[in-house]
């Protein structure tokens, strides 16, 4: 068996090691979005395969038995189109789907649809923590004219895209205190979350909730059918059963 971890979550490093310790053979995959990722057990190619035939060709060419995809929650494109073509060629595929997070009491959300609607929630004289990273931050220019503060592993490698927007550089995890400290220093009344879901990632929130900081929560996008379980031990079962 060889098996393709499709990598770039948390739970995706968590799925490598045990991966390792039941002796399996695997290749990982990451889209090469970050920078200086952190290095897993075995063999990893990085960057995108260049669509959807050089990925059937990759699984032919690389003897891959199995696909476990552990891609980020928002990853849909490289989601569905795996599960697409897994489901046609009768290859073993399982996503590793963590659930959303839920409200509780003191949080104080708004449900967005996507990144566009943040605008429509957020008034204008907001300071604003887009915790959503440097990929989509393109899709924030409705903020402009806000004080806005984007998160991002890497150092910028190019000027904020629109007026009024600053980097803030910090690589995971951080703690609820480290956030609160964050939130309190940089002034600010608006968080931007995606509703990637976690534990890990929950800290933002709960500082959120703390310091009573606002959250347009964007929802997950919709998702096709596809055999799924929330946790790296569960995968690790379903790899064990095949
Ligand atoms: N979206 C987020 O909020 C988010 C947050 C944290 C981490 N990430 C991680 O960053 C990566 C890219 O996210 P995205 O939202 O851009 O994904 P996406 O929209 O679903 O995929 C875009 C393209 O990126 C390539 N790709 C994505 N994941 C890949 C992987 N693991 N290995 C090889 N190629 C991959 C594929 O390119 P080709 O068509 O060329 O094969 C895919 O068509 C994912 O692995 C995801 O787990 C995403």
């Amino acid at each position: 068996m060889t098996v393709l971890l499709l990598a770039g979550s948390g739970e995706a490093k968590k799925i490598a090691w045990g991966l390792v310790g039941q002796g399996v053979k695997a290749i990982a995959s990451l889209a090469g979005a970050t920078r200086d990722p952190d290095p897993l057990p075995f063999p990893t190619r990085i960057g995108g395969f260049g669509g959807a035939e050089e990925f059937t060709a990759f699984l032919k060419d690389a003897g891959i038995t199995a696909v476990i995809d552990a891609t980020h929650p928002f990853a849909v494109r490289i989601t569905d189109r795996t599960a697409a073509i897994c489901g046609a060629q009768g290859m073993p595929y399982l996503q590793v789907l963590r659930p959303a997070w839920e409200a509780g009491v003191g949080d104080r959300w708004t449900m967005i649809a996507d990144a566009s609607a943040a605008q429509s929630v957020i008034p204008t004289d907001a300071t604003v923590f887009l915790a959503t990273g440097r990929q989509t931050l393109e899709q924030f220019a409705g903020l402009e004219g806000r004080r806005v503060i984007c998160r991002q592993i890497d150092p910028p490698t190019a000027p904020f895209p629109f007026e009024g927007g600053e980097f803030a550089i910090g690589r995971p995890p951080f703690s609820v205190a480290r956030e609160e400290e964050l939130f309190k220093a940089l002034g600010i009344d608006w968080l931007v979350v995606k509703n990637a879901g976690g534990v890990a990632s929950a800290t933002k929130l709960t500082a959120a909730r703390i310091l009573g900081i606002k959250v347009a929560m964007i929802e997950r996008p919709p998702m096709s059918d596809a055999q799924r379980v929330e946790t790296p031990a569960a995968a690790l079962e379903w790899l064990a059963a095949l």
